[in-house]
């Protein structure tokens, strides 16, 4: 099922194995264009449990339709521990997919989540990424693609509810010293500028412990009034959400 209005398309899968096998598919599609018409494809992935199966597919079936010596990757956010950490989001991305392809080191940019104080290990990383475009400014978008996920309070990357970090208009990465979410350590995040200075936008997200952080993002009456940080990304072109049949609950209003 695919929904569509101004600001968002929606897909319905019956379950995540399948989101995220369509996804997989999007991807290296969207990849090879990237790079055919720009000559580099620029890629945000996040943390969480939910894009697991989709990174075991790009170590996978879909390995080798990959454009790996044009990709440059990123992270949407990481957690202040050691890579070697079990909750660091680089170690789990290296575990399920990144040791099994061929990207060079060059082009993995990870957040330094070890490096103290945390406000510096921002810096370093803002100063991989690049400044945050104005808007009309010539300049292109940051990022090709970034994926992201949700929480159940309708975090998304480290942005979570009523921290100061979602004010945030001119930094594409800031420190944020409280979690709002387990793991309860400190963060490293992109910021809403920076995560909606991508050409596109895509959601992964599974599970009926979603449908009350969607409703609210996608305002369906009935839902919780609050805007979500999730609500916060806000690209040129429409966000894509890619649900499990569960998730999509949140679609029924009421
Ligand atoms: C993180 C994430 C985070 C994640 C959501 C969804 O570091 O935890 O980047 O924003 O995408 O919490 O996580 P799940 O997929 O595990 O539900």
């Amino acid at each position: 099922m695919v929904l569509r209005d101004v600001g968002r398309r929606v897909h319905v899968f019956p379950d995540l194995a399948a989101a995220s096998e369509a996804l997989a598919t999007r991807l290296v599609r969207q990849a090879a264009s990237s790079v055919r018409h720009r000559g580099r494809f620029r890629l945000v992935i996040s943390g969480g449990k939910t894009p697991l199966g989709l990174y075991a597919a790009l170590a996978g079936p879909y390995r080798d339709r990959m454009p790996w010596r044009d990709t440059e990757l990123f992270f949407a956010d990481e957690r202040c521990v050691s890579p070697r950490s079990v909750d660091s989001n680089y170690g789990a991305a290296w575990r399920s997919f990144l040791s099994r392809v061929p990207i060079a080191r060059s082009r993995l940019h990870w957040m330094r989540g070890e490096l103290r104080p945390i406000r510096k290990a921002a810096r370093l990383y803002a100063a991989v990424v690049g400044d945050v475009p104005h808007p009309g400014a010539a300049r292109g978008p940051l990022f090709d693609l970034v994926l992201l996920g949700i929480g159940p309070d309708g975090h998304t990357a480290s942005l979570f509810p009523g921290q100061r970090s979602l004010r945030e208009r001119r930094a594409a990465v800031v420190a944020v010293p409280r979690s709002g979410q387990p793991p309860f350590v400190p963060r490293l995040t992109l910021t809403a500028p920076a995560l909606s200075s991508a050409r596109d936008v895509w959601f992964l997200v599974a599970g009926a412990d979603k449908v009350d952080a969607l409703r609210a993002t996608f305002g369906v009456r009935g839902g919780r009034r609050a805007e979500t940080p999730a609500a916060l990304i806000r690209p040129e072109r429409p966000v894509t959400w890619y649900l499990d049949r569960a998730a999509a609950r949140a679609l029924r209003p009421g």
